[in-house]
């Protein structure tokens, strides 16, 4: 683990037996971050197999590169996931053994407040995952329209306020632009009524997770991808995500579901052991799904 990057892989024993992770292989970790399940593949690929990693956070392909660029067997790509079809023509790859999604965010991303990930501190309202990318997460909260904040908080954030916190985000931008992490904290409290914000979790805990889904499109880049990964997937191979979001584990479980080429491996998403959750609380709400690829779809197998 590079010095500075502190994030625990989640379910890693679970994610390798789906993956069905097998000497001389080839996998995709489309969310490579800090490396923590790259390196548990990698450990079991042996001498000939290989593994591509993708991140669209520099900062975070920076740290995968510390810990497992200097490995022949890795490549790092610094692209989205939505891209996942140009990156492997760009290797000259056809077929894959096994993809694997972890999806949202790391710890380190969380931790590191000049990202703006985080209600915790005060710092830049930003949440780019690519700090490329042209949107933050304030030139949403200053530009959108009071009912297209609402349906970003209530959706992607299942946020039962929605509606007055983007009324109170619009009224409190007519004073004066918000900016910084801090401010919509501090706006998001005054929305909530004070009874329903000392239950539960942090009261602006919601929002930020439905801005964030929506700086990053990040449904969109899932929509995109999955079809990609399949089609890439030798038969017998197999497609692995970890969500942490409901909507996200939905268009997992339609995409396996409607999918001629696939076969769900996982009725129910499968969750992390009790102790796991306890040892990492960042892991409860994760959910894993897994489908393999048909030899022939025609045939039903
Ligand atoms: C939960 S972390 C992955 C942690 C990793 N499995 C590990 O063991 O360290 C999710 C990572 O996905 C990246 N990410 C999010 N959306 C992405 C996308 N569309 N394409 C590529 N990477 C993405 C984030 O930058 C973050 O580093």
């Amino acid at each position: 683990m590079p010095e500075g990057f502190f994030h625990e892989p989640v379910m890693v024993k679970e994610v390798l037996a789906y993956l069905a992770v097998k000497p001389g292989g080839l996998y995709v970790d489309c969310t490579v971050g800090g490396g923590g399940h790259a390196a548990a593949i990698l450990a079991l690929i042996g001498n000939e197999g290989r593994l591509i990693g993708l991140d669209r956070d520099p900062e975070a392909l920076s740290f995968a590169r510390e810990r497992l660029g200097s490995d022949p067997r890795v490549h790092l790509v610094h692209a989205s996931f939505a891209d996942l079809a140009e990156v492997l023509a760009g290797l000259g790859v056809k077929e894959v053994d096994g993809v694997l999604y972890d999806l949202g965010v790391s710890s380190y991303q969380l931790d590191r407040p000049e990202r703006g990930f985080t209600y915790r501190e005060d710092a830049p309202l930003d949440m780019r995952f690519d700090p490329s990318s042209p949107i933050t997460a304030a030139d949403l909260v200053n530009r959108l329209e009071e009912e297209e904040l609402a349906r970003i908080i209530r959706e992607f954030g299942e946020e039962r306020w929605a509606k007055r916190i983007a009324r109170f985000i619009v009224r409190a931008r007519a004073r004066r632009p918000i900016l910084t992490t801090g401010q919509l904290v501090e706006i998001i409290k005054e929305a909530i009524p004070a009874p329903a914000r000392r239950r539960g979790p942090h009261p602006a805990r919601r929002t930020f997770q439905a801005l964030r889904i929506a700086v990053n499109q990040e449904l969109e880049a899932l929509k995109a991808s999955l079809p990609q990964a399949a089609d890439h997937l030798k038969p017998g191979g197999r497609l692995v995500v970890l969500s942490y979001h409901s909507l996200e584990d939905r268009l997992v479980k339609e995409f396996f579901r409607r999918s001629p080429y696939l076969r769900p491996l996982t009725k129910k998403p499968l969750t992390p052991s009790p102790e796991e959750m306890e040892r990492n609380p960042r892991a409860s709400s994760c959910k894993l799904r897994a489908a393999e690829k048909i030899l022939n779809p025609e045939g039903g197998e």
